[in-house]
């Protein structure tokens, strides 16, 4: 952990970009107040992630990966703590100011697609721009749907496309403002292993080419390895945060059909390592 990439310094040049923190959260805590009990759900999170980084956020059910995401996507607010996003002091907004952040900075992949039924592929790409009020809104939805590889399938219906093929739509979707960063919960959770694999693709292929910044939640460690980067969460606190050492290729290693192999690897950061605990 550096100050130096504050974001006050991070602005300058392109060179200088590469290396800018555009989350930086400061210990974060989010508390719930159920009746005369306080539960405190994030204990004091700190993380900075670069420009351009694939980082996959992992933990238990209930650890708080949900609560965090919410509050890395300005859709809810930390108990105390500071969070500065693409340089701009986020924990410090009010409502309205939170939703133009949203809006311009922050785009969302969600497990279940969230597309609108009677709606095609090019209209569901347009209509973020069409609340930001942006131009050239056909051309830019166009292009995003290319990137996707979904260029054959603007005029589609989410009836007409296949599951793997939504999750494109939805993240074109997410792309097509340019955000500072894509925030995706589960985004391969309610997909077939093969259409969860193209949607993994796309998501390295946008991260290589663009330098897009991706942060998602995942349960599955096969999933979390074509990430450069894993924070494992359990309790509220941040319990491991590495990079991965060779992150696989999306499409290239069969996944193994047992998945302990891989689970051992996580098992020490996630559980510490006491069997009875996840058994
Ligand atoms: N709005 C809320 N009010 C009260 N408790 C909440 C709220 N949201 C989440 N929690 C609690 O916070 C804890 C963490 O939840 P969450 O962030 O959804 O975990 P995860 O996504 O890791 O499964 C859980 O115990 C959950 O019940
Ligand atoms: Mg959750």
């Amino acid at each position: 952990m550096t100050d130096k990439a504050h974001p006050a310094n991070g602005k300058g040049s392109a060179a200088m970009h590469d290396q800018y923190a555009v989350i930086n959260i400061r210990d974060i805590t989010k508390t719930y107040q159920m009746g005369e009990v306080k539960l405190n759900v994030l204990k004091g999170i700190s993380l900075e992630i670069k420009h351009g980084e694939f980082v996959s956020i992992m933990g238990p059910s209930g650890s708080g990966k949900s609560t965090l995401m919410n509050i890395l996507g300005a859709l809810d607010q930390p108990t105390s703590g500071e969070y500065y996003l693409d340089g701009e002091d986020v924990s410090r907004l009010n409502e309205r100011e939170l939703a133009r952040v949203r809006n311009r900075k922050i785009g969302f992949v969600f497990q279940s697609f969230n597309l609108l039924k009677r709606t095609t592929a090019m209209r569901q790409v347009e209509l973020p721009l069409i609340y930001n009020g942006a131009a050239d809104r056909r051309a830019r939805a166009t292009a995003a749907l290319t990137a996707v590889g979904l260029e054959a399938r603007l005029d589609h219906l989410p009836s007409e496309l296949s599951g793997g093929q939504q999750q494109r739509v939805a993240i074109a979707r997410a792309l097509v403002g340019e955000p500072a960063i894509i925030l995706a919960d589960e985004p391969t959770g309610n997909l077939d292993s093969r259409s969860g694999t193209e949607v993994m693709q796309i998501f390295q292929r946008l991260n290589r080419e663009q330098n897009i910044t991706t942060i998602f939640v995942t349960h599955d460690p096969w999933i979390a390895r074509h990430t450069n980067r894993v924070i494992m969460i359990r309790d509220g606190n941040v319990v491991a945060d590495r990079q991965v050492a060779e992150p696989l290729v999306a499409g290239e290693a069969e996944r193994p059909s047992e998945a302990e192999e891989l689970e051992g690897i996580f098992k020490e950061a996630y559980y510490g390592g006491k069997a009875e605990e996840y058994n």
